[in-house]
């Protein structure tokens, strides 16, 4: 019998490509737009193999709605949008697309990094005001990255990516972890220290947890004052590990010294405050978006979802 997939949005041509040669009876969400939760929940029904994106909420009733469905495959390296627990019980496959978006993204977070530091999107937007009278020996001052203290908070694979580009600027290496990296420490000279040392002592905190409810907020009022007033944090994982309220609280009193932002706590929406503020770079969240890496987590997100209908051991299953 044909097998039966529903696709929740277009993704780049490598993987529709994949998914076609199967012969699947398919459907492809038309618009490229985010269903809605009751489009959702009436789209998985009867599906043997579902494609679905980090903005879809797999929840527990649309896991119940896709009773008979064999595949969820996340076009994502992260995996909170769907609910794995609900998943495991049902003997649901849950796939991701991790590796292919770690340089993509290590590179995003630099370069939100570097335009913190050096006030690019502020000093850009004045430029192109009109109202710049030349050279002033005052203009736009910046702080120094080379030479300066890194923190990392979670040494995975986008952490150690992200920390390994520092060679060049000479840095102070630090990092939180489970265990100890031998890459950064060796290559870097990173130190693995606890989350209280690396917040207190690095002048950029860049942020590489996976969120789940052990991260939740894990940057909130508390650890954001334990860090340099002239710190800047980055943020490339999920928006829920920052305490956003408690960061926009933190930058407007001058309590660190700036942020860049790829993700955000209610995606799409921002919280109040946030787009008022001149030391912060925001991207709507864009870290993986190079032509290539997208291309590669769609061929990895449909060989996945191909692999398991076709009874094989998908190459990356989260359970
Ligand atoms: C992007 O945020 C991803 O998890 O792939
Ligand atoms: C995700 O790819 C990570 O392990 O950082």
């Amino acid at each position: 019998m044909t097998q039966k997939i529903y696709v929740t949005r277009k993704i780049p041509d490598a993987g529709m490509k994949l998914l076609e040669e199967q012969g699947y009876d398919m459907e492809v969400n038309p618009e490229d737009r985010v269903l809605n939760p009751r489009e959702l929940l009436e789209k998985v029904r009867g599906r043997d193999g579902v494609l679905c994106l980090l903005t879809d909420n797999i929840d527990a009733e649309v896991i119940e709605a896709a009773a008979g469905c064999k595949v969820f495959s996340n076009y994502a390296v992260g995996f909170n949008n769907v609910d794995i627990e609900a998943c495991r019980r049902r003997g649901i496959v849950v796939t991701n697309t991790p590796g292919v978006l770690t340089d993509a993204t290590a590179d995003h977070a630099w370069a939100l990094l570097l335009g913190v530091a050096r006030r690019l999107v502020e000093s850009d937007g004045f430029l192109r005001t009109g109202n710049w009278d030349g050279w002033g020996p005052l203009q736009y001052l910046g702080v120094d990255v080379t030479g300066a203290t890194l923190g990392i908070v979670g040494a995975g694979r986008i952490g150690t990516g992200f920390g390994l580009r520092s060679a060049g600027f000479n840095m102070r290496v630090l990092y939180t972890a489970s265990s100890e990296n031998g890459e950064l420490n060796s290559k870097v000279g990173a130190r693995r220290v606890d989350l209280d040392t690396l917040l207190a002592e690095s002048d950029f905190v860049s942020l590489h947890v996976p969120f789940n409810e052990s991260t939740r907020h894990l940057i909130g009022a508390p650890e954001l004052a334990r860090m340099k007033p002239t710190a800047v944090i980055i943020n490339t994982s999920r928006g829920p590990v920052v305490d956003e309220k408690a960061l926009v609280a933190a930058l407007e009193r001058g309590h660190i010294g700036g942020a860049g932002l790829d993700v955000y706590e209610d995606e799409p929406g921002l919280v109040p405050g946030l787009v008022d503020l001149p030391n912060t770079v925001l991207t709507p969240h864009t870290a993986s978006a190079t032509r290539t890496a997208r291309s590669r987590m769609a061929t990895l997100a449909a060989g996945n979802l191909i692999a398991v209908l076709k009874g094989e051991e998908p190459k990356h299953r989260v359970v």
